[in-house]
């Protein structure tokens, strides 16, 4: 499994299975073929719906396939997202997997919610508006992440869905320096000048949903009463198809060896098994440098984002809400 080496010196591998929407026996399952087909890296999300699924991942299956990389989301933003949660959040996350230390350590997003105490979850305004926590300082958090890293519970730590402005502005004031940037990056949102400003300042860059996200319309409509217009289909978009016919691979592998190959690391999520070992078959092929910019020609920029994370009702009047630009 080729890999990429963080600005910790730490090698991360260019593909991660991701976990996030899949119910707790599809999790397992999904972990146990990955790690039996290569997988090296798993991308874990803790929260109401998959704390028990994290559970699942015992240090059993770590230790017997020799698990050098694990990837868990700092659960901030929807309830916690504040300098004196960190800690508390880290560990719990490390105890859910039976772990002493993680590999890498995100901040998920630059805004944050007040909590509701009762659920665990974000506080709701009676009209249905998330209850906005605009009193969070996003440098004194980077500052409690650093501490994580100097108390040996995280090696790396980096950012989720921060913008460019919000990345430099961590990257001036921090000690440690964020290793990684997790971002939305498909082929119709490529983001190239955040690509640019993460080479400078040597930050990796992780895809999510580097398909598309087929089947989060569904998911944003049952949780959120929330559903984009023309809500995309990289994966069967004719060029795609065309491409997969040309070098006998799916569409999914041609979107994503179109990212690894330029060395964006990768983490789609799938539960099925011949997915799972497709998504990482993508190492026995290249792209002619032709193929690679017919699909960098697909981005749309911002009009490509699926994420704009509108479905948090009111988010967009967050002090930090990263994406200005977006279709809001
Ligand atoms: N930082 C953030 O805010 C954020 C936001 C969104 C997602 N993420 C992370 O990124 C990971 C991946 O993103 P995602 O789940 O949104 O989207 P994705 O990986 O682009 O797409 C996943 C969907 O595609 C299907 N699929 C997987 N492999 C396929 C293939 N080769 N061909 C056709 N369909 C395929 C899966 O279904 P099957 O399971 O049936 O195969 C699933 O429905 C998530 O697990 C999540 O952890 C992070």
């Amino acid at each position: 499994m080729k890999s990429i080496k963080l600005s910790n010196g730490s090698e991360m591998p260019l593909v991660g299975l991701g976990t996030w929407r899949a119910q707790p026996k599809e999790i397992e399952n999904a972990v146990q073929i990955a790690l039996e087909n290569g997988y090296r890296h798993i991308e874990t999300q803790i929260n109401r719906n998959s704390e028990n699924v994290v559970g699942m991942m015992k240090i059993s299956i770590f230790t017997k396939y020799k698990i050098i990389f694990v990837c868990l989301f700092f659960q901030l933003p929807n309830f916690g997202n504040r300098p004196n949660d960190v800690e508390k959040f880290i560990k719990l996350s490390l105890s859910k997997l039976n772990l002493s230390y993680l590999d890498l350590y995100l901040i998920h997003m630059p805004f944050s919610f007040h909590c509701d105490k009762s659920v665990y979850a974000p506080l709701t305004n009676e009209d249905g508006t998330f209850s906005l926590d605009v009193d969070n300082d996003i440098i004194k958090t980077w500052k409690e992440m650093e501490k994580q890293v100097k108390s040996g519970l995280t090696k790396a730590i980096g950012l989720s869905n921060f913008n460019a402005e919000q990345v430099q502005r961590i990257y001036d004031s921090a000690e440690i320096k964020p290793a990684v940037l997790q971002i939305e990056l498909h082929a119709y949102l490529q983001q190239k000048e955040m690509r640019e400003t993460c080479k400078k300042l040597n930050i990796a860059v992780t895809a999510y949903s580097p398909l598309g996200s087929p089947g989060a319309n569904t998911h944003f409509s049952n949780k959120y009463n929330y559903s984009l217009n023309d809500f995309p289909d990289i994966l069967g978009h004719p060029t795609v198809k065309r491409l997969a016919e040309k070098y006998n691979k799916s569409p999914g592998q041609i979107l994503l060896k179109h990212l690894v190959q330029q060395n964006i690391i990768v983490i789609p999520k799938s539960g099925n098994p011949e997915r799972i070992k497709a998504n990482i078959d993508l190492f026995t092929f290249d792209l002619s440098q032709e193929d690679l910019e017919t699909l960098n020609s697909l981005d749309k920029n911002e009009e490509g984002r699926i994420f704009d994370f509108l479905f948090f009702k009111g988010v967009e009047k967050h002090p930090e809400y990263p994406f200005k630009r977006s279709k809001a």
